[in-house]
């Protein structure tokens, strides 16, 4: 684990509790390519299982319950699995405590892979794995699901301070504590996603909006 990413993991760990409020902001873009978002992966996730990754506090999670058979949730810190423990659900839903390069479900076959808000933290060097980790936990016809922030999300809280060795965009956050975070978060135009994902998936459907992109990605 490099310094960026035990700091990210703590930035999270104690972002727990304040994290959703990113949700509900007065933004009535971020509101509506939420919303817009929300109905599409509904749709994706009819009577499918589902690995949720890094799943955070369950926002994702409990809108994809409503329509999904079964899902699994993943997340590293235990504080943001306690948030959304703390939440109801329409489906079967499991909590795992994992790290996502070591999800300990290889070859369950999900027939979804969702990844909230995830991409953008992952180191640029990385990429192979995370995509050998998608296809080691999908089903044959799985497909992927991502959403993450395009830069206009940020608002003022987009405070670049450089790139590392590799290129990858760091950046302060600071909680309500008034603690600060040096973490790496990374934002893309629409070729550049379209390069990144084009290797090694079929892409379904690529959503770029205003505040956020999107993704279905299916196997090749
Ligand atoms: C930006 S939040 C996304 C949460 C949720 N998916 C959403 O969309 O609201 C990033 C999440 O990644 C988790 N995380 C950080 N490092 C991780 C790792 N190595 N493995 C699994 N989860 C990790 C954090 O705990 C946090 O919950």
């Amino acid at each position: 684990m490099s310094r960026n990413d035990s700091e990210l993991l703590k930035y999270y760990r104690n972002r727990a509790p304040e994290y959703e409020q990113i949700y509900y902001r007065d933004a009535p873009q971020r509101r509506a390519e939420l919303a817009a978002e929300a109905d599409r992966l509904q749709q994706l996730v009819v009577g499918k299982t589902v690995l949720d990754l890094a799943c955070g506090t369950g926002y994702w999670l409990q809108r994809m319950s409503q329509t999904a058979a079964g899902i699994v949730a993943a997340d590293i810190s235990p504080e943001m699995i306690r948030e959304a423990r703390r939440k109801s659900y329409g489906c079967p839903v499991d909590f795992v405590q994992a790290d996502l390069n070591q999800v300990p479900l290889v070859g369950h076959g999900f027939d979804v892979v969702a990844l909230g808000f995830w991409f953008s933290h992952h180191p640029l060097q990385d990429y192979d794995r995370l995509f050998d980790t998608i296809e080691e936990l999908s089903a044959p016809h799985g497909v992927v699901w991502m959403i993450d922030n395009n830069l206009p999300a940020e608002g003022l809280t987009h405070n670049s301070v450089g790139t590392d060795a590799h290129g990858n965009n760091l950046i302060a956050r600071r909680l309500d504590s008034g603690r600060e975070y040096l973490i790496l978060k990374n934002y893309f135009d629409e070729p550049q996603l379209r390069t990144l994902f084009a290797d090694r998936f079929r892409i379904e459907r690529l959503t770029y909006g205003v505040c956020y992109w999107s993704v279905v990605l299916g196997s090749k």
